[in-house]
């Protein structure tokens, strides 16, 4: 696709006197009479696209390519929630935009991609950029990409000015980042820029610099381009959000169910306002990747708002000294020989009884969408186990307000609302218990199916190895993995006598029955992802009124997959895989409406 007008790029400046600089450019190139005024706002650190719309609907979209042409990304654009399909403004619109993924987006995209043993992007960039030109948009939509728009390059009707333009297109709907400010000399300007670097750290999104902008399209005019840059524009650029420091060692953490995470130990380091320490480096097929060693000196970069990546290792930089990594062969927590998970990257510590995975496991059944126990946390949880006043969950309701009362800034007050709001989680249905209990592929649907079929934890643990398998082969969606994970929990040797204690503990209230609706939806099921503008119960309550089934996971058979915001490329490929139609939460709207139960 051709650009209305090149797509050039920007002159940069580094530091007060090349901006006074170009403040004097400016000005020499006006009519003495003109004042020129500066629009100052954030250079966004993404892809460039150009966007137009015409007849007020969005008619096409091309990354900026050799400035000249760029390769056709409408269909990708079209999936971009912030952007919107149709605009109240008849006219011919040509917009420009940075395509960015907010850091948050990339932590979720980086994490998922470590579990599947994907090499990690190291900054939202080279993300979005990659994403832009895929070709399948519905990978597109779950990368989460978004659009900020910084230049209208057809459409000055809008306003006679850049910030006003970007105030009318805001005024439309469209995203503009909405940090511009009006600056009349150098002085404003330095302090406006200085600003936006002070609150970079809080936006969700990256940025490497501002750009500075002449305000007035007609001296835009006057002032024109350069070959390669326009003469009324210049950005600014920030030192880059990336640090180097030196790793000081390599520990290995323990999660809820038992695998083993490599951790960086930094030497401390600032970086983009915090000091960095950590750095996770996901697992030992990563730790091969990027060839990292002890004493190694490496750069960081914060991709996400709270996570810092290792993005390279200074590999010229060895001096000898560097000790290689392994996994370690007993679990650092407790000492058991650890096993690996045939077919996976993961390595696992497999005693239930380990101090780490005791903790995850109280941390999890305790979570809002488990059992609620909202006022333990993760400190007291720590205390709990490191005193070995809790050995597992049903220790908790065993717990006294001694006990609670001998543990650090604990006083009698916290320590009564601890104890009640652990007495208050009894009364938690049965689907919310066997959610908290963690059992391998049983998530909040699957938990709830399960509660569903058995009613009450007493029936659960009245049933024999047969029955077991019996009953829980009939649910729906329930295939061999599923059922096998059920009957080995409820076999086994530490999780059956759980089970019996909390029962004894009169943990759980009965489920009560599934309704079985029949309804304009019966034989089609769906799973639900991703981030939606409901909660997600309530989409699956609307759908199983209507007769539809819901799933935790795709698997072959399920019908559709809805979904939101930020979905993961495991979901999307399964549904590829099972020939399951994918929806997006509007689509599902319309079938719900259409179907009305
Ligand atoms: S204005 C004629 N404004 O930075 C070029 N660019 O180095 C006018 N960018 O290719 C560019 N945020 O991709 C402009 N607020 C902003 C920007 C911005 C990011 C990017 C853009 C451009 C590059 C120039």
């Amino acid at each position: 696709m051709a650009h209305v007008v090149p797509m050039t790029s920007l002159d940069n400046t580094y530091d007060a006197d090349d901006l006074g600089e170009f403040v004097r450019r400016v000005k020499d190139g006006l009519p003495a009479s003109a004042d020129p005024v500066f629009c100052v706002e954030p250079k966004l650190d993404g892809a460039s696209i150009e966007i137009l719309y015409r007849n007020g609907r969005l008619e096409g979209g091309s990354t900026r390519g050799d400035g000249l042409t760029g390769e056709d990304v409408t269909l990708n654009l079209r999936t971009m929630r912030s952007l919107p399909l149709t605009i109240d403004h008849a006219g011919p619109l040509t917009l420009r935009a940075e395509v960015v993924i907010y850091r948050r987006d990339l932590e979720r995209i980086n994490r998922e991609r470590a579990a599947l043993g994907e090499s990690l992007f190291a900054n939202p960039r080279n993300a979005a950029s990659g994403a832009l030109r895929m070709l399948d948009p519905r990978v597109v939509a779950s990368r989460g990409l978004r659009a900020v728009v910084w230049q209208v390059v057809e459409g000055e009707t809008l306003a006679k000015t850049h910030s006003g333009a970007l105030a009318r297109l805001a005024e439309l709907g469209l995203p503009t980042a909405r940090k511009e400010r009006i600056c009349r000399n150098l002085e404003e300007l330095l302090e406006a820029v200085q600003g936006l670097d002070a609150a970079r750290r809080d936006f969700p999104y990256e940025t490497d610099g501002a750009v500075i902008k002449v305000d007035e399209f007609s001296q835009q005019a006057i002032l024109g381009a350069t070959a390669k840059f326009p003469r009324w524009a210049i950005a600014y650029k920030f030192g880059a959000e990336r640090a180097t420091t030196r790793v000081l060692d390599i520990e290995v953490g323990v999660g809820r169910t038992g695998v083993l995470t490599p951790v960086a130990i930094l030497e401390p380091v600032q970086l983009a306002g915090t000091v960095v320490s950590r750095a996770s480096l996901h697992n030992e097929q990563i730790v091969g990747q990027l060839d990292v060693r002890i004493g190694d000196e490496v750069s960081i970069e914060k991709a996400g708002e709270i996570i810092p990546q290792v993005v390279s290792v200074a590999h010229a930089a060895r001096q000898g000294q560097e000790r290689s990594f392994s996994m370690p062969t007993h679990c650092p927590s407790c000492g058991t020989a650890v096993e690996r998970v045939p077919g996976e990257v993961a390595v696992r510590c497999p005693n239930p009884e380990c101090p780490e995975q005791v903790k995850g496991a109280i941390f999890h059944f305790s979570r809002r969408f488990a059992m609620d126990v909202d006022r333990l946390g993760e400190a007291l949880i720590e205390q709990l186990v490191a005193k070995k006043a809790v050995h597992d969950v049903a220790d908790l309701y065993v717990l006294t307000a001694e006990t609670l009362e001998s543990l650090e800034r604990m006083g009698k007050k916290s320590a009564e609302n601890v104890l009640a709001s652990i007495v208050r989680s009894k009364e938690q249905t049965l689907d919310r218990l066997l959610t908290g209990l963690g059992i391998e592929h049983v998530g909040q649907v699957a938990a709830r199916q399960l509660a569903e079929a058995a009613g009450s934890l007493e029936t659960l643990l009245g049933w024999d190895d047969a029955e077991v398998v019996a009953h829980v082969s009939a649910i729906a969606g329930f295939g061999p993995k599923l059922v096998e994970s059920v009957r080995s929990f409820l076999a086994d040797a530490v999780k059956r006598p759980l089970l019996e204690r909390l029962r004894d503990l009169g943990v759980s209230r009965p489920q009560p029955r599934a309704v079985l609706t029949e309804g304009p939806l019966s034989g089609s099921s769906f799973c639900v992802t991703g981030v939606l503008s409901r909660r997600r119960e309530d989409v699956h309550a609307d759908i199983r009124a209507r007769g539809g089934e819901v799933h935790d996971k795709i698997k072959q058979g399920t019908t559709y997959l809805v979904i939101g915001e930020k979905v993961g490329k495991a979901k999307l490929d399964a549904a590829k895989k099972f020939g399951t139609k994918i929806l997006t939460e509007a689509e599902l709207a319309t079938l719900l409406e259409g179907n009305s139960g």
